[in-house]
């Protein structure tokens, strides 16, 4: 898929032809990764944060909410959960919290992997070198760090950087593939400032990167935010990408064409699009995973990353029966494992 085809169909309108584009998809995802659907299951350890992005709702800046870190009893008690759910993943997801101490998660790492075997994924921020690698030796499988958007003056403007240390995603990623993590990424679609070619930018790059996991969802404005009470302007119709479920899909579809090999989930911000079918329509268009939500309750209302999230007001029990019920009406089945990236022999670096 070149670059011109990928910029025709993001900016395609008619439904007949996107009909092609999605089944194009669907076919790359069931050569490439099969009719599996894995599940992860996500557990929001914190919200706190250091860092001041100007889209997100638990921002440093946000005073108006409640803070929690969960101890490594709770965390513990939600991986033995998601084994009990047959979930094959647990995913631990924070702010940028220094109070997550590296030994302290190190620790959490090797008692999940000893007590559950669990497949580890971390997706805790920026985080120092050393912390990096002593979770890598405490037995974490992988890293999820999305770079937003591959425009560096808009990454710049939403992503206030933190005094000393400039922030370089892209240098992250690599040194978290160097270490040994299957590295995940992605972009939020609709950013008031993005344009095609940007992202269009950002799809070359999922494949540039050779990403094992590529998360993408829709930007959706939190009014308790810089961006959400309208920070940056949108550009002219033509220019701007709209922060639409068509766009996202279409997003989706690509990813799987430029990366087949991929682990691509419907995202819960999708779902918070379309309650009833967002999830069932990326599974069908390029997605292959989905990340069931096992955060107790009482904190889950707590991680307002955007309002009106999916999920918020259901139990881990709920959303595990839910999902599953989903993927069976597909004709598709929960995959079993670790769910890892597949790479084929041709694929392998050489
Ligand atoms: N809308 C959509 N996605 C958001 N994220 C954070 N804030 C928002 C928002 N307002 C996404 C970012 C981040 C991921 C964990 O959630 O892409 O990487
Ligand atoms: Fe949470 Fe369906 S996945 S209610």
């Amino acid at each position: 898929m070149n670059r011109p085809e990928i910029l025709r169909w993001l900016r395609e309108g008619r439904p007949s032809d996107l009909k092609t584009l999605w089944s194009r998809a669907d076919a790359a995802r069931r050569k490439n990764v099969g009719d599996a659907v894995h599940l992860r299951g996500l557990v929001e350890i914190s919200n706190h944060c250091v860092r001041s992005c100007a889209y997100c709702g638990i921002n440093r800046a946000h005073r108006g909410i409640t803070r929690y870190r969960m101890t490594a009893h709770e965390v513990l008690a939600c991986a033995r959960q998601a084994v009990g759910l047959g979930y094959g993943t647990v995913v631990l997801q924070a702010g940028e919290d220094p109070g997550l101490r590296r030994a302290a998660v190190a620790d959490l790492v090797r008692r999940i992997k000893k007590d559950t075997g669990l497949a580890v994924t971390l997706s805790l921020g920026e985080r120092d070198d050393g912390d990096l690698v002593a979770w890598k030796q405490a037995g974490a499988d992988r890293y999820l760090l999305r770079f937003e958007t591959s425009n560096p003056d808009l990454y710049a403007r939403i992503h206030p950087s933190l005094p000393g240390r400039p922030s370089d995603r892209f240098a992250l990623l690599r040194r978290l593939r160097a270490l040994g993590y299957e590295v995940g990424s992605g972009v939020m679609i609709g950013i008031p400032g993005q344009t095609y070619e940007s992202l269009a930018d950002d799809i070359e790059t999922f494949a540039r990167l050779d990403l094992d996991m590529i998360g993408v969802g829709p930007y959706l404005p939190h009014p308790a935010t810089p961006l959400g009470r309208g920070g940056l302007p949108l550009l002219p119709a033509r220019e701007q990408v709209p922060n639409t479920e068509l766009m996202t899909y279409k997003v989706v579809a690509l990813a799987r064409l430029v990366a087949p090999e991929s682990n691509i989930p419907a995202t819960t911000a999708l779902a918070t699009l379309n309650r009833t079918h967002g999830r069932e329509l990326g599974l069908s268009r390029g997605a292959n995973v989905v990340m069931p939500n096992l955060t107790p309750p009482r904190y889950r209302v707590l991680y307002e990353i955007y309002p009106g999230k999916a999920c918020v007001q259901e139990t881990a029990t709920q959303c595990g029966f839910c999902l599953k019920e989903r993927i069976h009406r597909l004709g598709r089945h929960v995959g079993a494992g670790p769910g890892s990236r597949r790479r084929s022999a041709s694929a392998l670096p050489a």
